[in-house]
């Protein structure tokens, strides 16, 4: 979602800023701008659409150096120029980045009003500069004047709601304060330079070394040094240095990233599953969850928690710590589970899923647990996020930098990182040694089953005929291809805007049948586990009805010729063929949308993270 970053040093900002705005732009944004300090006052420019319309319009040549930028992805009021970030105060003193959403708009708004402030915006961010302007200018009393942490401070202390915010003051050149809370901002320390980012990846060309602030916290930044407050003391900030990950964030030769990051899945899965199985044993280890057999044996209920195809993956995982270790998992909406008033028990264990680590439902769900006195671990793939420091244990799933909006190799890993948790309690229970050993070979061959299969991946083209121009595809399956039919319904949903909906295959009979007619587009997902005959009863059903049939089913299986297009996939264990069903399902979302031609890795309307509520 929004992005902010901010320079202050001895170089031109401009360039630094546009580079950063470019690399945030991932995270999904429909307006872009930038503020440069210029003498005491600030160079502005915001334009609506992508980051290469603000450079057009950006006068490369400015000297400033110190500035604030923002991509914006709207909340409060439409995608336009005056709704676009920084804003100034009415005199514009100060200038004001802000990503997160302020709740108790209505009453500061009229507040300010009542004062003679005209707004220029329709944004809640808006507020902010007014309010900090204000207080920066003493017009609410002597103890904030011209004082930028203070103004900043009391300004906040107004507002309800969240933010990560950048601040310039007019006559303040080379100063920028930040604040963060519930909307993550780090802190980059450069050599006579510093930056922020609200994600650390616009940072890793400048500097590894970073500061997360923390929820309460300010900063201020300058070209010698950052110092953070919380409460008005002053804190020490802990420098953490940024790992270099594998998987790089640039486009290797593919055309979109969202076909890199299905082709990166071999590796993807290699990291992930690297040094975790512990074959012999039939058993897998995640060290970072830090528990022995022992409390292992204690947890009597998994529960998983995501968004959006995290959740899928969370699917997947409580079917799989269900079948392994006998104890009840469930997979959780954290936008639901958060406002349920969950019942928490101290005996199970909570997942946070997430591939970002920024998305504010999760947060809010796991903070939920917490409340209630959960233990909630992390299966996340950004390192240092805000959901990975909010757990403080769990498993990272290593799958590199996933770009591409449309989530594909973090689904991959999240399932293998779930998979191996699943096989390590259910050796702790009633899973056998022989079963363990066939379980956790399977996943050590699954990278190479995955690279076999994009290799030759099928007629994909042809699926893609049917489904492009189709008013509705249906996708089905059961067991945990049920969760993979949902992921693929997802997937073609967001990159090709194809009306897409998933059921249990059992269940289509119970209403989405009534959709079929000549023609529909009926993707079928039946590898070769238990349910395929029942499964396959279901796809004769629409048939019947005149549905078109697109099968992902095991290789040598006899049934494809029941199919229209037939798909085949490598054979593996039941419980690891979503890691092959699902390859054919990202590939058929990425050509619908080549074919339609969508803005594959950006499409309309959507978020990288999804940082609000
Ligand atoms: O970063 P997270 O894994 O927490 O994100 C959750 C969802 O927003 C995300 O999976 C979303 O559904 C993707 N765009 C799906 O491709």
């Amino acid at each position: 979602m929004c992005g902010i970053i901010g320079y202050v040093g001895m170089r031109r900002a401009v360039p630094l800023l546009l580079d950063g705005l470019t690399r945030l732009e991932y995270r999904g944004y429909d307006s872009a701008g930038l503020a440069i300090h210029q003498g005491d006052t600030f160079s502005l420019q915001r334009r609506v659409g992508q980051v290469e319309n603000l450079t057009a319009a950006v006068d490369g040549a400015l000297p400033g150096t110190c500035g604030i930028a923002h991509t914006r992805w709207a909340t409060h009021g439409g995608v336009s120029e005056e709704n676009a970030h920084p804003h100034l105060d009415t005199h514009g003193s100060v200038a004001v980045v802000h990503n997160g959403i302020i709740e108790n708009m209505g009453p500061l708004k009229s507040r300010l009003e009542r004062l003679g402030v005209v707004f220029r915006s329709q944004t809640d961010s808006e507020i902010l500069s007014h309010l900090i302007g204000r207080l920066y200018a003493g017009d609410e009393g002597e103890e904030t004047r011209a004082d930028p942490v203070a103004a900043v401070r009391a300004a906040l202390a107004l507002v309800r709601g969240t933010w990560g915010i950048a601040v310039m003051f007019h006559d303040r050149p080379g100063v920028i304060v930040a604040a963060r809370n519930g909307s993550p901002m780090v802190l980059g320390i450069g050599d006579g330079e510093n930056f922020l980012a609200s994600d650390p990846h616009a940072l890793v060309t400048h500097t590894r070394q970073v500061v997360f602030l923390q929820d309460g916290e300010l900063a201020i930044l300058d070209a010698s040094g950052v110092q953070t407050f919380r409460a008005g003391a002053l804190t020490s900030p802990a420098v953490h240095i940024l790992e270099e990950e594998w998987g790089g964030s640039e486009l290797e030769g593919f055309p979109h990233y969202m076909l890199k990051e299905i082709h990166d899945q071999p590796e993807a899965l290699r990291q992930c599953l690297s040094g975790r199985v512990l074959a012999q044993d039939g058993t897998a280890k995640l060290g970072g969850l830090d528990l022995t057999p022992r409390e292992l044996v204690g947890i009597r209920q998994v529960g998983l928690i995501g968004c959006g195809t995290a959740y899928y993956a969370c699917q997947v995982g409580a079917l799989a710590i269900e079948q392994l270790a006998r104890i009840p998992a469930t997979a959780e909406i954290a936008s639901e589970y958060r406002y349920q008033n969950p019942c928490v028990a101290p005996d199970s264990l909570y997942f946070a899923v997430s591939q970002s680590g920024e998305t504010a439902d999760t947060i809010g769900a796991i903070k939920e647990i917490q409340l209630k006195g959960g233990t909630v671990m992390g299966v996340i793939n950004v390192v240092g996020s805000t959901l990975a420091r909010a757990c403080g244990r769990g498993a990272y799933i290593h799958s590199g930098p996933e770009m591409a909006v449309a989530s594909t190799k973090a689904f991959s890993n999240m399932v293998a990182a779930l998979s191996l948790f699943a096989l390590q309690i259910g050796r702790t229970r009633a899973l056998s040694v022989h079963r363990g050993r066939q379980i956790a070979e399977s996943l050590q061959r699954v990278p190479e089953l995955v690279e076999k299969y994009l290799a030759d991946p099928g007629p994909i083209d042809e699926a893609v005929a049917l489904v492009s121009h189709a008013k509705l595809a249906l996708f089905l399956g059961r067991g945990v291809s049920s969760a993979v039919a949902a992921e693929g319904a997802l997937k073609l949903m967001e990159v090709a805007y194809v009306p897409s909906i998933a059921y249990p295959a059992g269940e289509m009979k119970h209403g989405p049948i009534a959709l079929l007619e000549e023609g529909s587009p009926v993707i079928v997902i039946a590898p070769g586990d238990v349910h395929r005959d029942k499964t396959m009863s279901n796809l004769h059903e629409c048939r019947a009805r005149g549905a078109r049939i697109v099968l992902i089913h095991t290789e040598g299986d006899d049934i494809a010729e029941q199919a229209d297009v037939a798909i085949a996939v490598p054979k593996t264990l039941d419980l690891v063929s979503p890691l092959v069903t699902v390859l054919p399902l990202q590939l058929l979302a990425y050509k619908a949308g080549l074919v339609l031609d969508r803005n594959i890795d950006r499409p309309r309307n959507l978020a990288k993270s999804v940082t609000v509520e």
